[in-house]
């Protein structure tokens, strides 16, 4: 048998109802803080990634699906979707008309990590994205915009952490004083620290090796590099969030695995789903825009991790499928031909409506419908059908009552709606 891939999975019915109603409930939440929906290739050329995620960081380093495409070079199935809105809004030039813009986007992402508990390699990001506004009441009402998400899911032990990653102008002095500290502790880095610690010193902040994060326990705070411009951002942010009650904690060595970002970082992290704690992730990336070839305008984002918070949403809260609103028992065959009549009519007219051609026993039709949920149960006969009649039993009351055949559909329609 072929089975799928490791790091790979199938959301079957059972689980799907939970990612339904995340689905649901993050598109409504986005709409009400008037972000619109768009929905990108999955496919990119690799040099949109390389060029913005950056290519010291690992998800472009070692986890890209990368494939050559012929004369189009080589191409990526998308790590992240940030670079594709991006690069979808300078395309269309959709600043031309209106720099702000505020977009949405779910759908699968693809990194080749090493599969464990919540970390797979096709996994899902519900994606939000905000152009041309640089205000930091922007950066609170996104992270807002969030806890209401995760508060309306009632999504329990999820917290958000901040940091300010200063901008050009300050984040130079902040990776001089931190290479320093790093030079000095050398023989505790990891090979990979080593490495990081010449071409991207901020990276080795981020890394999970207990003796580096010893090593990093006396790294020096961003926070306190920070240029006026970007403590003054960071300092409204924190205060916006305090008085819209959102709950957060600094953390001066949060950076992000991506490096595209400035000023605002932000993830939000969880304490039940074990070593992977990220939900979602997000900041500004004030530069992005213009190194995608684009004019200078700001833009923040975030994304969430569909299938963790899927996982968290389940934990906390039975979703079951709901089952039909009819079921139509026909006994004998001239009833089992108007049951697939009724059927199809009935579910043209939005009534969730099954039945069952197989020539079952009126007692193995009820438990097909117990099975399946189902609400209402229309029992007919060949005999009924002769006399003009058939019996709707409601499967909640255990009531019964006899329906003329003339016009039934209409009646069940509207008895049903
Ligand atoms: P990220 O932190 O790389 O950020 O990913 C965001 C979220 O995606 C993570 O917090 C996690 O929940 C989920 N995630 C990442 N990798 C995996 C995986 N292998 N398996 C399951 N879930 C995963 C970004 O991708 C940025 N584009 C976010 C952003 C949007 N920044 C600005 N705008």
């Amino acid at each position: 048998m072929i089975q799928l891939i490791k790091g790979f999975k199938d959301v079957l019915p059972g689980e799907i109802e939970v990612w339904q109603t995340v689905e649901r409930a993050a598109k409504e939440t986005f709409e009400n803080f008037g972000f619109q929906e768009i929905r990108l290739p999955i496919v990119e050329k690799s040099e949109l990634f390389s060029r913005s995620i950056g290519d010291t960081t690992d998800i472009v380093e070692k986890e890209m699906y990368t494939f050559e495409d012929g004369k189009r070079g080589h191409v990526t199935l998308r790590p992240e979707a940030t670079a594709s809105v991006v690069r979808s809004y300078i395309q269309h030039k959709m600043y031309a008309q209106d720099p702000i813009r505020k977009f949405y986007t779910i759908g699968p992402m693809f990194r080749r990590e090493r599969p464990q508990k919540g970390r797979y390699r096709q996994f899902y990001q519900i994606d939000a994205e905000v152009f041309g506004v640089d205000s930091p009441y922007l950066d609170a009402q996104l992270i807002f915009m969030l806890a209401t998400l995760l508060e309306r899911l009632k999504a329990k032990d999820v917290k958000a952490h901040i940091n300010s990653l200063g901008c050009p102008c300050c984040r130079p002095n902040f990776q001089k004083a931190l290479k320093e500290l790093l030079d000095s502790k050398k023989e505790h880095l990891c090979e990979n620290c080593l490495r990081r610690s010449e071409k991207n010193p901020l990276r080795v902040l981020d890394c999970k090796v207990p003796s580096c994060r010893e090593a990093v326990k006396e790294a020096p705070s961003i926070l306190d590099h920070l240029c006026d411009e970007c403590r003054d951002h960071f300092e409204t942010v924190k205060r916006v969030l305090t008085e819209n009650g959102v709950d957060y904690e600094v953390d001066k060595n949060l950076v992000r695995g991506l490096d595209y970002y400035t000023r605002t970082a932000f993830e939000v992290l969880t304490t039940s789903l074990g070593a992977q704690n990220a939900v979602a992730g997000g900041g500004r990336y004030d530069g992005l825009v213009k190194a995608l070839g684009g004019p200078e305008i700001p833009a923040i984002g975030f994304a969430i991790g569909f299938d963790r918070l899927a996982e968290i949403v389940a934990m906390q809260q039975t979703i079951e499928a709901t089952g039909p609103t009819l079921y139509i028992a026909p006994l004998g065959e001239k009833a089992t031909e108007a049951a697939a009549h009724w059927t199809m009519q009935l579910a043209a007219r939005g009534i969730s409506c099954e039945t069952d051609f197989g020539g079952r026993s009126l007692k193995n039709h009820m438990k097909r419908a117990d099975k399946l949920k189902a609400t209402h149960v229309l029992m007919i006969g060949d005999d009924e059908l002769e006399k003009g009649q058939a019996t709707l039993r409601n499967m909640t009351t255990r009531e019964q009552e006899d329906l003329s055949l003339d016009g039934l559909v209409e009646t069940l329609a509207e008895r049903l709606k």
